[in-house]
């Protein structure tokens, strides 16, 4: 699927014109050297037969005939034009291109006009115009014998002004090269587990590697033995599959050493529970228990492709949580890498367990930003239910410097406190601590455990238990894995080029 800039006269195929509708802009105002006669007609004519055709997210579909150019008019209502944010808009576009591929629509052409352009650049509106039809019309198809929808050939944006047309190319790539790792992520994440297992996984990050300038290592069990990360081992010990400890590297500020974050995910390609196993229902939803660093590695595709100027390490940490007859135990006790023992109390706790190692490792070698992104907990959808992702950390900085970098991208997030108080709940009576904290507050205890295997550092995590994964298509996510939080994490490293 392309998309391309062109002016009306480079039209050479027919297909549907989109035409965007604002509350306050009259029909009169429709850019005159774009439209003609009967298109403003049928546009007029339709109009009369609708009630609310202008607010937004009204999508309206007619074929027209005795057209050169155009089979089909959409006209797109947008609201407001002062108010369009290119969340309303990739929003409304992500429906409106899938109402045309169910329609067999193969080239669209959407009327370009000032009046987008009123709250945003050229290159924000390409970027949207990219992400609305990248993501909105990503398909998980491979394992089907028949692919049951035919996918739209090409978008023409019409745009008559020259000037904008650089811009607006920028903005498109951008949105593409997101959009491309947002939906890499999505893969890696609605894959099976019986495919995506952690050698695979292993895999997948090498190919990213290969393909761009991040470089890897990949650490093995032997290598994690010798390390001294006993909870990543006791968690993987129950599996027949090796965990993998997959660190990636970009150096996109090498003359600015300090400019460095560190994203750690959690990589649990399946999660049964182990011994304390789960209950059978939904169990193939675990499947997803490695969308954490599947968001990690998708990411810094995007940030190396994006040549970003800052230095970015992602660790992303790889295994299966299966019961077993080498399976750990509850009341197991297990020696971290930075040395703290852990008191195993449910097998079931066991993202928090990878990532104590995977955080401490990733302070070790000298990361003082790390943000940990793990589908962590059921809790944390008890208490923010499915809207929006869990943020806890310990720099409040860095959280809200975080959070303004999700405005632009739609991807919600909300605080929860850490409070010394909570950690009586995870004492333990032989160990450091332990690892599960009771009923109440189960997404800040869980929170809390990685962090007490942080030093020294701005920490923030991330629970994505609750929105790493969709049961409805709206708007740019589909149902199935949604891609959170990578496009916010990208922006994050964009805005991190200039200041903190
Ligand atoms: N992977 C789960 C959390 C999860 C639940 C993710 C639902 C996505 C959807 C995690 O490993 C887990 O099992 N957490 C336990 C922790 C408890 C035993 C302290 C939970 O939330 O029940
Ligand atoms: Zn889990
Ligand atoms: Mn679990």
């Amino acid at each position: 699927m392309n998309i391309k800039i062109i002016s009306k006269n480079q039209i050479k195929k027919t297909g549907t014109l989109v035409i965007p509708l604002f509350e306050d802009i009259p029909l009169s105002k429709l850019p005159e050297n774009i439209l003609d006669k009967t298109i403003k007609n049928h546009v007029s004519n339709i109009i009369k037969q609708i009630n609310d055709y202008k607010s937004i997210g009204k999508i309206n579909i007619s074929p027209i005939i005795n057209h050169n150019n155009y089979n089909n008019i959409l006209i797109l209502g947008l609201g407001n034009s002062k108010k369009l944010s290119m969340n309303t808009f990739r929003s409304t576009f992500s429906e409106a291109t899938r109402k045309l591929r169910d329609l067999f629509s193969k080239n669209i052409y959407f009327l370009s006009m000032e009046n987008l352009y009123q709250n945003n650049s050229p290159i924000e509106f390409g970027q949207a115009i990219a992400e609305s039809v990248y993501l909105g019309l990503y398909e998980f198809n491979k394992y089907k014998s028949q692919i049951e929808k035919i996918n739209i050939q090409n978008i023409f944006i019409l745009e008559e002004n020259k000037n904008k047309y650089n811009e607006l190319k920028l903005g498109i790539n951008k949105g593409q090269i997101i959009s491309n790792s947002v939906n890499l992520c999505r893969d890696l994440v609605n894959e099976p587990a019986n495919y995506m297992t952690p050698t695979q996984f292993a895999e997948e990050a090498t190919k990213i590697a290969i393909n761009t300038d991040i470089s890897i290592k990949i650490l093995e069990e032997s290598d994690m033995k010798s390390l001294g990360m006993g909870a990543i081992l006791g968690v993987a010990q129950g599996s027949k599959e090796p965990a993998k400890f997959i660190i990636m590297n970009y150096e996109g500020d090498a003359n600015n050493k300090s400019n460095h974050i560190g994203l750690v995910g959690k990589g649990i390609t399946f999660d049964s529970g182990g011994i304390s196993i789960k209950p059978s229902r939904n169990m193939g939803d675990m499947k997803g228990d490695m969308a954490g660093a599947a968001a990690v590695i998708s990411s810094i595709q995007a940030i190396s492709k994006l040549k970003l100027k800052i230095n970015v390490t992602s660790i992303a940490v790889a295994t299966e949580n299966m019961p077993g007859g080498n399976a750990q135990r509850p009341g197991d006790i297990v020696k971290t890498f930075s040395g703290k023992t852990i008191e195993i109390d449910n097998t079931d706790a066991e993202g928090r367990l990878i990532l104590a190692d995977a955080v401490a490792y990733a302070n070790s070698i000298g990361i003082k930003k790390i943000i940990d992104i793990a589908t962590l907990t059921g809790a944390i959808s008890v208490a923010l239910g499915n809207i929006c992702t869990g943020v806890f950390g310990n720099n409040p900085k860095f959280i809200s410097e975080l959070i303004k970098s999700s405005k632009s991208t739609g991807e919600k997030f909300w605080e929860l406190p850490i409070f010394e108080e909570y950690r009586e709940q995870y004492k333990s009576n032989v160990a450091d601590l332990k690892n599960t904290g009771g009923m109440y507050a189960g997404a800040t205890t869980g929170a809390m455990i990685i962090g007490e295997f942080i030093e020294n550092s701005s920490w923030i995590h991330l629970d994505i238990a609750a929105t790493s994964k969709s049961n409805t298509t709206k708007g740019p996510n589909i149902k199935g894995s949604t891609g959170v939080p990578v496009r916010t994490i990208i922006e994050l490293a964009n805005r991190m080029q200039k200041k903190i």
